[in-house]
């Protein structure tokens, strides 16, 4: 039986793919526009599915877990609706996929690994990681392109080298992964994923479950080991929740790092003025990467809702079970939200930023990633005295998973 989806507005229809090459490509100027309007339906194949992108509306949907979840409600009624993002990461359930007490307890027994004393107590080990990669950046007559020479390998040696612990043949397998997960891209519901995605897939199962047993039979100062002897009273992750743990960061954790340094590296270098203060004093960079990343973050719409319960967003509707996608990147141009969005204002009061996510799900890593952003940009203005567009109408182009949007080379001229 085909659902019946007349109730739609045809003057609230926006005809767009959101997993489409178009938006990757234009999200800087199409979402400016979605951030003044209120929610509005996009028809994927024929069915609807709803997107927020002002502030208000992001955050609405965000922080009200009685109406909203990452959890499809399980009834007839909600099944009408059909996502058109596969859940891509197989047998693996990640914490954006659970909600209530399931999500709460998760949460709790990892809260110790990624507090703010358990990310300060890594400073040292990663900054000496970052000093050894910026100094090996290769300059080519005078130009490096940022994103092969550092972005990306950012969090592989901040995370995967010293917050893991991996060996070269165990960092491979998980870079692998990484780089498998844009094939998921454009595959539709019902579809298979690609051949390279399930066997990547294997390698790091068989890479994680080994890793579990090596650090059980003997602990060390790593993350996985912290997280094998963490508790919460008497409880403790199991095996296969420590698989799904360390699978999630890793796919959390590599490609937005990457994407976010390119995008606030590109972002200061389109405003050299600013550039030229954060040089002179390094207090002013945690100010400025949140500036930056609020004007370009590393995607342009975030994990989907649905709706739990007939109910609107912003006076629109959003019957139970409908998809809701929202755009952090759109409500960062909210002018409701933000004094002249896209103007950089390194003053800028109240910039509570929505790239993180907000509520239960509130990125779990992003002390970790801030200070990998702020400690690794302070290290490349230290090793280059110029970093400036080696082309001046340098045109970006971005790659990536669904919604995300990573450039794929940023080359900057570094000579003086
Ligand atoms: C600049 C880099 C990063 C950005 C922009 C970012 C952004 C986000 C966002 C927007 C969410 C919320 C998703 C949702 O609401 O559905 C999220 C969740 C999450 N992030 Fe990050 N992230 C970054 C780095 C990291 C790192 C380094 C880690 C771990 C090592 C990490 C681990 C996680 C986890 C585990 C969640 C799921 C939290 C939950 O569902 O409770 N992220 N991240």
């Amino acid at each position: 039986m085909t659902a019946d989806f007349s109730w739609v507005p045809a003057d609230n229809i926006v005809d767009v793919d959101l997993a489409g090459e178009y938006l990757r490509q234009n999200f800087a100027t199409v979402l400016p526009e979605w951030a003044k309007r209120p929610p509005f339906y996009v028809m994927q194949g024929g069915y609807p599915q709803l997107v927020c992108s002002r502030y208000r509306d992001v955050t609405e949907v965000l922080t009200d877990t009685s109406r909203f979840s990452t959890v499809r409600p399980s009834d007839p009624e909600a099944a009408r609706f059909v996502k058109f993002k596969p859940d891509k990461f197989a047998s693996v359930e990640t914490l954006p996929q659970m909600d209530g007490e399931r999500h709460a307890r998760i949460r709790r027994l990892i809260a110790e690994p990624f507090s703010a004393p358990a990310v300060a107590r890594l400073q040292g080990d990663i900054d000496r990681a970052l000093d050894s990669l910026v100094s090996a950046i290769p300059v080519n007559d005078g130009v490096i392109d940022l994103m092969p020479g550092f972005a990306r390998e950012l969090m592989v040696v901040a995370l995967l080298d010293t917050v893991l612990q991996l060996d070269e043949a165990q960092k491979a397998v998980f870079i692998r992964m990484n780089r498998a997960l844009p094939l998921t891209a454009r595959v539709k519901p019902g579809e298979p994923f690609p051949e390279e995605y399930h066997s990547a897939f294997a390698a790091t199962a068989a890479a994680i479950n080994d890793l579990i047993a090596t650090r059980r039979a003997h602990p060390g100062s790593d993350l996985l080991s912290q997280l094998i002897l963490t508790r919460d009273g008497s409880d403790v992750l199991s095996d296969k929740e420590l698989f799904d743990l360390i699978f999630t960061f890793s796919a959390a954790a590599l490609e937005s790092t990457a994407a976010s340094m390119g995008a606030i590296v590109l972002t200061l270098c389109r405003h050299p003025h600013i550039l030229a203060q954060i040089r002179q004093d390094s207090a002013l960079i945690p100010a400025a990467v949140e500036e930056c990343l609020r004007l370009q973050g590393p995607g342009y719409i975030i994990v989907t809702r649905y709706a739990l319960q007939d109910t609107d967003i912003g006076g629109v509707k959003a019957p139970k079970g409908i998809p809701v996608y929202i755009s952090p990147q759109a409500a960062s141009y909210d002018p409701e939200r933000y004094a002249d969005p896209l103007v950089f204002d390194l003053q800028r009061q109240n910039r509570k930023i929505l790239t993180f996510g907000g509520g239960i799900h509130f990125c779990a890593g992003s002390r970790l990633a801030r200070l990998v952003l702020h400690k690794g940009l302070e290290k490349l203005l230290a090793r280059f005295a110029r970093l400036a567009l080696a082309d001046k109408n340098f045109v970006p182009h971005y790659f990536g998973a669904a919604s995300e949007a990573q450039l794929s080379s940023l080359p900057l001229r570094v000579d003086v």
